[in-house]
């Protein structure tokens, strides 16, 4: 099978493209990052890339003529690297059409809550102001909707009367960095099929955590 060739899109801090960077180190992931695209020429993401050796495209929105002309540009930079997989880790943008069109179910993201419950920005901080006991993550394929794309793996964690918005994402960042990987290392081994809004997974899970998406045969 040939490596996955993955580009990456993010804003900020990073810590899930390094959980991905890590995973392939390891070898747990047979893939390979080709690009860093971000939004922000400050997010510590660049860092990341760099000490990896990650070719960066700091590309700002405000620069280009419209949204889908941002968009479009994007998709140039990824097709030339024959990117096969986007993934948007902490990408702080509602991803524009022409991105969606030209990657349909080639485009992932994660969400730092149990979707469809919470979406949009401050997934935690809604959580924890609701007052749910369960609450986790979601990844999912990106369509034109605001965190609304079909779902591959959700990891749940428990969220208490005490938490503020930092600490119950703390305890879901940890479940972040188990879940992506796993759902890119399922892509890479082809082994998504998307029925409408329904993912079904072929095989057994890589992962073994009963709070992992349990209905995934292991
Ligand atoms: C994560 O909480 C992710 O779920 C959300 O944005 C945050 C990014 O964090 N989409 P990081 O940049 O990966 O550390």
């Amino acid at each position: 099978m040939e490596t996955l060739s993955i580009g990456v899109l993010a804003s900020g801090r990073g810590s899930n493209f390094q959980s991905i960077i890590d995973s392939i180190d390891s070898g747990y992931l047979k893939a390979n990052i080709v690009l860093l695209i971000t939004d922000n020429p400050n997010a510590y993401a660049i860092e990341r890339a760099r000490k990896h050796g990650i070719e960066t495209l700091i590309l700002i929105p405000k620069h280009y003529a419209s949204r889908n002309e941002y968009y479009k540009n994007i998709v140039h930079e990824l097709k030339i690297r024959e990117v096969g997989l986007v993934v948007l880790a902490g990408f702080m943008r509602v991803v524009g059409k022409p991105l969606v069109d030209a990657f349909r179910y080639r485009i992932m993201n994660i969400h730092p809550a149990l979707l469809p419950s919470f979406p949009g920005l401050h997934g935690q901080g809604q959580a924890a102001d609701y007052g749910v006991k369960i609450s986790g993550c979601t990844v999912h394929f990106v369509d034109e909707g605001v965190d609304t794309g079909p779902i591959i793996i959700q990891a749940a964690v428990p969220a208490f009367f005490e938490d503020t918005e930092d600490v119950l994402s703390a305890r879901i960042l940890t479940m972040e960095h188990r879940i992506f990987p796993e759902a890119i290392r399922l892509f890479a081994e082809n082994r998504l099929e998307v029925f409408g809004r329904k993912v079904k997974i072929h095989g057994h899970s890589p992962v073994d955590s009963s709070l992992i998406s349990p209905q995934i045969p292991r």
